[in-house]
């Protein structure tokens, strides 16, 4: 599809973001634990800043070690590298030197200075002069296809919102910067809560953001105004400082009157989860979240399966004033036969039994149920009770 929208001339590279922990056991096959990332050019005006690794000095890989492999009495780390010019016809470049008659690739007043100052040196007498080429004067190992350096957000990162997918900074940050330069204007169409857009603002690029979830969007501008300070305001906006949220479709109102598949598909995605395709026989479950864990932790087997399923939370709907304990009980039944360990249920209220069950449900069983109003799914606090 990408070569289809973007010209397949335009794609460049394959890149493998490797997570340090699997996402969880699929029932087949390996457990998966990467994401995979599609650079394309945008044509002759293709912008590409390439990153470094910087060495470390004390912690050398092996290929890197055997090429820096001497050391001045300081301790610094170098490399001999060639001064012989590869073009054989420059007679002004042709000289002797320490004895050795060359085409070289400086004049003899820049050989004789670099002499002088120590960095080109002879091994033994008659030998080609070489140069040094010092390690921490060159910019690193060049960041490769496999990205192995960047961790998932863990449970205790300070950046973590609780939005399910959540990506980590360092990994927008590295592609932004990479793929773009200041001022250029940087579209995330699936931006969550916003990792791109915050990466893009550090690196003082324009943005823009799309999501289709308004609980997405709640959760994007409150880390656009706290993390990055930026005023979320119209008329500042328009003078180019702040920013706005545009089209949020929801109110309480509105939602109590839409026909109930819509308000079932409206209350899963908001709460980042995939709605079910079958609307009969559903068995209780209108949507499930597949939580994006940093630690693999599937869930026990059963009986006659090998214990290989992706782990995932139910999501029930009722667009109801009041939820009542029938249609507690009905979810509690329901994750006990799924053996969920957690689960969220959706209405505009509960009645008091509701809750009360849910207490005395998780005493008798250590399973969590959430218990969401619609109004807390329209406050941007929301991800904080979806961790
Ligand atoms: C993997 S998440 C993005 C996570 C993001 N990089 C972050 O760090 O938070 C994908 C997002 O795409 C949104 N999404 C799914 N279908 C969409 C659609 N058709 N249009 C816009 N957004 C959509 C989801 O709501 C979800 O927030």
């Amino acid at each position: 599809m990408l070569d289809q929208i973007l010209g397949e001339n335009n794609f460049q590279s394959e890149i493998i973001w490797h997570r340090t922990l699997a996402k969880g056991l699929a029932f087949t096959g390996f457990p998966n634990n990467h994401d995979t990332i599609f650079l394309y050019g945008g044509g002759d005006e293709t912008t590409f800043n390439r990153p470094y690794d910087p060495y470390d000095q004390d912690n050398l890989d092996e290929k890197t070690a055997s090429k820096y492999s001497h050391r001045d009495p300081d301790g610094r780390i170098y490399r001999l590298d060639n001064l012989i010019n590869p073009n054989p016809n420059r007679p002004n470049l042709t000289y002797e030197f320490l004895g050795v008659n060359r085409v070289w690739r400086w004049t003899k007043e820049r050989m004789q200075e670099a002499y002088d100052n120590g960095i080109v040196v002879q091994t033994k007498p008659g030998a080609v002069p070489q140069m040094k080429r010092y390690l921490d004067e060159q910019e690193g190992r060049p960041i490769d296809t496999v990205w192995t350096d960047i961790p998932p957000i863990n449970s205790q990162a300070k950046e973590r919102l609780g939005y399910p997918t959540q990506k980590p900074l360092a990994l927008l940050d590295r592609i932004i910067r990479a793929s773009s330069k200041e001022n250029d204007i940087v579209l995330d169409a699936f931006c969550g809560c916003g990792t791109a857009l915050v990466a893009a603002q550090n690196l003082k690029r324009q943005w823009i953001g799309i999501d289709i979830s308004p609980t997405a969007c709640r959760v994007m501008a409150k880390r656009l105004r706290d993390v990055c300070g930026i005023p979320e305001s119209e008329p500042l906006w328009k003078a180019g400082r702040g920013f706005v949220v545009r089209d949020l479709p929801w109110t309480v109102e509105k939602l109590r009157v839409i026909p109930p598949f819509e308000f079932e598909n409206w209350a899963v995605i908001a709460l980042g989860g995939i709605p079910n395709k079958v609307q009969v026989g559903d068995m209780g479950v209108d949507g499930r979240i597949f939580p994006v864990s940093s630690s693999a932790a599937p869930r026990k087997s059963q009986e006659g399966e090998l214990g290989l399923k992706e782990r995932w939370y139910p999501i029930q709907v009722k667009q109801k004033d009041k939820a009542g304990r029938p249609d507690i009980d009905a979810f509690e039944a329901m994750m006990m036969r799924e053996d969920c360990e957690k689960g969220f249920f959706v209405s505009f209220d509960y009645s008091s039994d509701a809750l009360q069950e849910i207490e005395s449900f998780f005493k008798r069983s250590h399973k969590v149920i959430v218990a969401l109003t619609v109004q807390e799914i329209l406050d941007e606090h929301i991800a904080k009770k979806l961790v």
